[in-house]
């Protein structure tokens, strides 16, 4: 078994196969994703939200980041694991933003990075693309950007249409190898899909995108009282999260915790 690369990806995008995404932050989980062949792991700053306790993503520093795609890649052996990077940390300059990005290379072994931003990012996907770094696009929501722009879908205009479409294309151009459309009016996404010649995955995007991601703390239940649109819960696992804790705590309150078998004589 070897480990993915973006030219698997950018095969499988060709040879018309969906693909297929998840967005973690363990070694753990990243195992049994693949195990079952997840192609892409990201592992995004929603961790701010689903592991950090945070509200946004804006909180969340490279530190967080490194530490947790360095973990996605120790537990994973085939599936192409992209470090998401955060706010604040590529924005400023070309050199800041390849400095941060080796960072993602080298210290957590990510096999390619992701940054947020279209047409203005374009030149600094370029420079990190032709210094060797694999560059995810993101597009439509730009979760980093919440307190300008909010969390509203995007492409239900004309003129955010085009936008997104130019934004796509310049993300290809500069050589992106993938672009993340989030939160974007589903036949705007199919139009954007069918205007570029990389793979589009989709979140909250509809069904026309070369490929899905989600959240693994969305699809799981876990993340709290508020599912978000776009996600479907495929298996609610806070529940027997929480009567193996609710059942512990009653044993050891009980004293029939640790038993004999759990005890050493
Ligand atoms: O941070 C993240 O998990 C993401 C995906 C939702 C695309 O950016």
């Amino acid at each position: 078994m070897r480990r993915s690369t973006v030219r698997d990806i950018t095969s499988q995008y060709k040879e018309g196969n969906k693909l297929v995404s998840l967005s973690l932050y363990d070694a753990w989980m990243a195992k049994l994703a693949d195990q079952i062949d997840v192609d892409i792991l990201l592992v995004g700053d929603s961790l701010g939200m689903t592991v950090l306790g945070y509200d946004t993503t804006v909180p969340v520093t490279i530190e967080d980041c490194l530490r947790h795609t360095a973990a996605v890649v120790r537990g994973s052996k085939k599936a192409l694991v992209v470090g998401d990077m955060p706010f604040a940390t590529y924005q400023s300059s070309v050199e800041v933003a390849l400095e941060n990005a080796a960072r993602f290379m080298q210290e957590a072994g990510a096999h390619a990075v992701k940054l947020e931003g279209g047409t203005f990012m374009a030149s600094t996907v370029e420079t990190l693309v032709r210094s060797g770094i694999p560059v995810m696009g993101h597009i439509g929501i730009l979760p980093q950007s919440v307190n300008i722009k909010g969390y509203k879908v995007v492409g239900r205009n004309s003129s955010e249409e085009q936008q997104l479409i130019a934004d796509a294309k310049a993300l290809e151009e500069a050589g992106a190898f993938a672009v993340v459309l989030e939160g974007v009016q589903k036949d705007v996404a199919e139009k954007i899909t069918q205007s570029v010649g990389i793979p589009t995955i989709g979140i909250g995007a509809g069904a026309g995108c070369s490929g899905q991601i989600q959240v693994a703390h969305d699809i799981l239940g876990l993340s709290g009282d508020f599912i978000p649109k776009h996600a479907k819960v495929f298996a609610d696992i806070a529940s027997p999260i929480k009567k193996a804790f609710e059942d512990y705590s009653q044993e050891v309150r009980d004293s029939s915790f640790p038993a004999k078998e759990n005890s050493f004589e």
